[in-house]
């Protein structure tokens, strides 16, 4: 599944774990097969093995080079860790996975996309999504917010009741984040319909 998007020169790719080639190591550099390792559970493990090859294999049909020579940083701007966001030189990234679903979002502005599937209820949550919005599908609300907050890369160290979006049965926008005005007018946010049983939402900012 491919989802060409004409602003930006975007594009989302989604994969599934139920693909054999959840499985294939070969486009994994040292660092990413150890983490890889280090998760307990084998659809975690997955998961994250098709992020990496959705990843390179969008990147080398935009570089021209070959996948394997595709190297990412996820350098966390936390902590320096190799688990931040992917970072390549000249595009913007995001990878998102939720259930069997994992999905790719490349643009050549800042880029979020979120996926989660609707297996679960959020509304124990809602006071930690909701700012103000109408009630609504929270899983909306869940996905455009964290599709928000992965382009500006500050994911959920800000919380979700900063950001304030329209009413989740209106067309995505964003309308306010505390101590950032300049973002609303520079932000383009999309929900998206990735497979049944999932939400999920991608959001640009212009610079
Ligand atoms: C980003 C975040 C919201 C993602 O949550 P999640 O439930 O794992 O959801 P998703 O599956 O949609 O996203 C996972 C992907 O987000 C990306 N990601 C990680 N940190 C990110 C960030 N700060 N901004 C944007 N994307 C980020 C990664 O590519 C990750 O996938 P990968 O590890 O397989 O490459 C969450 O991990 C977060 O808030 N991280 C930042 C918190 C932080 O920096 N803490 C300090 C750590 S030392």
């Amino acid at each position: 599944m491919a989802v060409p998007h004409s602003e930006f020169a975007s594009r989302v790719v989604w994969a599934r774990t139920s693909d054999a080639e959840a499985d294939d190591l070969s486009l994994l550099d040292a660092v990413e097969r150890e983490r890889r390792a280090r998760y307990l559970r084998e659809d975690d493990k997955r998961r994250f093995t098709l992020g990496v090859i959705l990843t390179k294999r969008e990147l080398s049909a935009r570089t021209g080079r070959p996948p394997a020579e595709i190297s990412l940083d996820r350098t966390c701007p936390g902590c320096g860790a190799q688990h931040g966001r992917p970072l390549f030189p000249g595009w913007h990234l995001s990878v998102s996975h939720s259930g069997g679903l994992v999905g790719l979002a490349v643009a050549d502005v800042p880029v979020g996309l979120d996926v989660e599937e609707r297996g679960r209820s959020l509304d124990e949550i809602a006071d930690s999504v909701l700012a103000g919005e109408p009630p609504g599908d929270l899983h909306v609300y869940w996905t455009r917010k964290e599709a928000l907050l992965k382009a500006t890369g500050d994911g959920l160290r800000v919380p979700m009741t900063a950001v304030r979006v329209s009413a989740a049965s209106a067309p995505a926008a964003l309308l306010a984040w505390r101590g950032r005005a300049d973002l609303p007018a520079r932000t383009v946010l999309r929900d998206l319909d990735p497979a049944p049983g999932y939400a999920g939402a991608l959001a640009f900012i212009r610079p």
